[in-house]
This record gives C-alpha cells, structure tokens and sequence, in this order.
C-alpha cells in the first residue's frame, strides 16, 4: 500500500450506523486527509444508517438480497455502485451479512470490519453477549481485513475494555462502542496514510 494513494471508502451497514456517523463526524473534521467517504450502502430497507449518510450529504443506496436470485448477482449490484462511486476501499459498518466470494475477489485486502470482542475470542454474532457469559475480565473490539472466514482476517487493531462482574450485555456493548468509535477511525487514518503489508496473518506498518 503506497502512502501517496488516495481513497474513497464503500460503507456496508444494516442498521444503526453509530460507527458510520463517527467516522463521517471525523471526516467533517478533516481527520482524515486521503481518506473521503463516497457512498454508502445497506442491505436492509429505511435504516438509520442511510439518514445518517443523507445528514452527512453522502449518497446512499439499499440493495436488497432478496431482488437477486443468487449471493454473486447481489454482491455484482453492490459492486456496481461502489464502481459508480470510485470506491477502492470498503468499511463494514454493522453489515449483518456474510461477504461472499465476488466482493471479497473483486477488493482483496481492501474490505475492513469492525467487531465488538477481542478476536479470536467470541467471533460471530452477539460478541459481548459471548465475553459476558463466558465470565471473562477484559474484552473490547478488533478491526481487521476480511476474509472468508467469519471474523478470521489479519487484524490491524484492538482495544480493551474492563468487564465488571455486574455487566449486562448492553452496558458491556455501550463500553466497548466507545472504543469502537475512536478505533475504526483511527484504524481506517493508518491504512490510508500509512505503507503497510500482510504477511500470513500479521498486517505490518512499515
Ligand atoms: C457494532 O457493535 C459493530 O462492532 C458490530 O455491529 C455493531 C454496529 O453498530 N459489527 P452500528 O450500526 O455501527 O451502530
């Protein structure tokens, strides 16, 4: 990854959108400066997310799986507007679908997700839930690369979080989305900036 790139970033989203409005806040700011947010995308109909976009003056378009017969020919429509967006890097922003083979051939090493767990601990869905149940005394979040495994990309950063005996499951996720906020910025800064490699699983900043 060459330093003098400039990128535009994909949002994949399904909902919410409070990691999306963090890293659009911080755009506004000028935090980022080879980094522009160039459109947005859920797979689900009227969700937060794309009024966020929409507040942000980002353009924002649902895709709906169920419209296409198969998992390729919606990931082709996705990358057909990414394609009419210039997008060259991607951001899963609490996109609750597998990315399948086309979108992760198509931006190899160029789609990066956010989870609420210090992988490998507690992949998959609810991860705060997990971290509670399993009694353990810290956990957090993890941004990584994706790849064809659930939460199994080279990792690019982590933040810890105490866990209290007294956590629930949302005082234990409202804790970590904190840190959430801050990473995946600070994350997505690095790798637009900053030279790095993957080798194997370790993703290196030169
Ligand atoms: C976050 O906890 C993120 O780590 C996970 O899904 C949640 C999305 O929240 N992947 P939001 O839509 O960004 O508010």
């Amino acid at each position: 990854m060459s330093a003098t790139d400039s990128f535009r970033l994909g949002v994949l989203v399904s909902g919410r959108g409070s990691n999306l409005e963090a890293i659009l806040n911080k755009s506004r700011e000028g935090y980022f400066a080879r980094l522009q947010v160039a459109c947005v995308v859920s797979n689900r109909p009227s969700v937060r997310a794309l009024d966020i976009a929409a507040e942000h003056g980002v353009p924002g378009f649902t895709v709906l799986p169920r419209d296409y017969p198969r998992l390729d020919s919606y990931e082709s429509e996705v990358e057909r507007v990414f394609n009419d967006h210039g997008v060259n890097l991607i951001a899963l922003a609490g996109y609750m679908k597998i990315v399948g083979p086309h979108l992760l051939k198509r931006y190899m090493e160029r789609i990066v997700n956010i989870h609420p767990a210090l992988l490998p601990s507690f992949p998959g869905l609810h991860g705060q839930r997990q971290a509670v149940e399993y009694g353990v005394k810290l956990s957090g979040c993890t941004v990584h690369f994706i790849d064809a495994g659930v939460d199994t990309g080279p990792i690019i950063a982590q933040r810890a979080v105490p866990v209290f005996d007294y956590d629930t499951e949302d005082s234990l996720s409202d804790r970590i989305l904190v840190q959430e906020h801050q990473l995946y910025s600070e994350s997505l800064k690095r790798i637009t900036e900053e030279k790095w490699e993957i080798h194997g699983r370790i993703v290196r900043f030169l």
